[in-house]
């Protein structure tokens, strides 16, 4: 474990206490001259610790931000989010965690960023977010499933962050599919899910994922974005919203693991705002449809009874709530 780590595990187990240099030199194995640097740069990386002359060190402030030794305080997961890898600014977090996949990183790994300068959604879109605001991070699966199964991925990954910010914010947040995560009618969060394979079988899946916490981005999105401190009318922290959306992921991603995959279905519709909603379909390359949706099948495809009454199964494809009112 890096120094600075260790220092900063002893100040968080002696916290409301002053620890002296002498101590810490003692403990560490390391110089008193040492202990000082080090604890200048956790007060750089926005801790904020208390000096006093012939006392020593105490720990006053951990900040809200996305640091591993932060994620990991109180993170109660065997799997996700360990090892975690942060970055202040990268291109993308899935372009991260794809390379560090690639390279033989472990199942779990968590690759976050305060800011992406190339972040992306689906469908080739650009997601934006403001610096510092906002969770952008994404996490090395290793499912062992086939390719026909990845889909089911992206439905447990909205299923957990839908589930993380119900239990949070008691915000009633629903899932428009197959992974828009929306309040209200407004974006909140987006899931990119990006995967290698091997002869049909899945080698690893980054599952990219992005929570609009405290800014929603202006944005060309079809369905506006909003915020969750905008929906509260106060600012949020966002470690414990990582850590809970870490451990709703876990549940369910083990639970899918040891009894099959029917239990994502269950949660996702659980969450689902498809129940018989008029949709209209914008497919690749395809005039849209309209019609009724009905759920989705085994696979996590969309089924829609469309206006004339035949079943369409959508495999991809935008999705926009069509409201009542509208469409009278
Ligand atoms: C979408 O709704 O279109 C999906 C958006 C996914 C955004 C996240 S932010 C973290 C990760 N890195 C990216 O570049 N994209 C995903």
């Amino acid at each position: 474990m890096p120094l600075a780590s260790r220092l900063l595990a002893l100040l968080r187990q002696r916290r409301g206490a002053f620890v002296s240099g002498e101590e810490f030199s003692s403990l560490l194995g390391v110089s008193r001259t040492a202990v000082w640097k080090h604890i200048h740069q956790l007060a750089a990386a926005g801790y904020r610790i208390e000096v006093v002359p012939h006392l020593g060190y105490q720990l006053r402030e951990t900040p809200d931000r996305l640091l591993p030794d932060e994620i990991l305080s109180g993170l109660t997961t065997k799997l996700l989010g360990r090892p975690s890898v942060c970055f202040e600014e990268t291109t993308s977090t899935n372009d991260r965690a794809l390379a560090l996949a690639v390279q033989g990183a472990a199942e779990g790994t968590i690759v976050a960023a305060e800011n992406q300068t190339q972040g992306r959604g689906r469908i080739r879109r650009a997601w934006h977010s403001k610096a510092g605001a906002n969770l952008l991070f994404s996490l090395i699966l290793k499912p062992g499933w086939t390719i026909e199964q990845a889909p089911l991925l992206t439905l447990l990954a909205a299923a957990a962050v839908t589930r993380a910010i119900r239990s949070h914010t008691g915000l009633p947040a629903m899932i428009k599919w197959p992974n828009d995560v929306l309040i209200r009618g407004g974006k909140v969060a987006g899931i990119l899910t990006e995967m290698q394979t091997q002869a049909e079988r899945i080698l690893f899946v980054v599952c990219g994922i992005g929570v609009n916490v405290n800014a929603a981005p202006a944005g060309n999105l079809k369905t506006p974005a909003v915020s969750l401190a905008g929906l509260l009318g106060k600012p949020l922290l966002r470690l414990p919203l990582l850590r809970s959306i870490l451990q709703d992921f876990e549940e369910l991603y083990l639970e899918a693991k040891k009894h099959g995959q029917d239990s994502i279905l269950r949660h996702w519709e659980a969450y689902s705002c498809m129940n018989s909603a008029q949709v209209r379909i914008d497919l690749p390359g395809e005039a849209c449809l309209e019609g009724t949706a009905l759920g989705v099948d085994e696979t996590g495809a969309l089924l829609v009874r469309l206006d004339g009454g035949t079943i369409r199964r959508v495999i991809s494809g935008e999705v926009s709530l069509i409201l009542a009112e509208a469409k009278q």
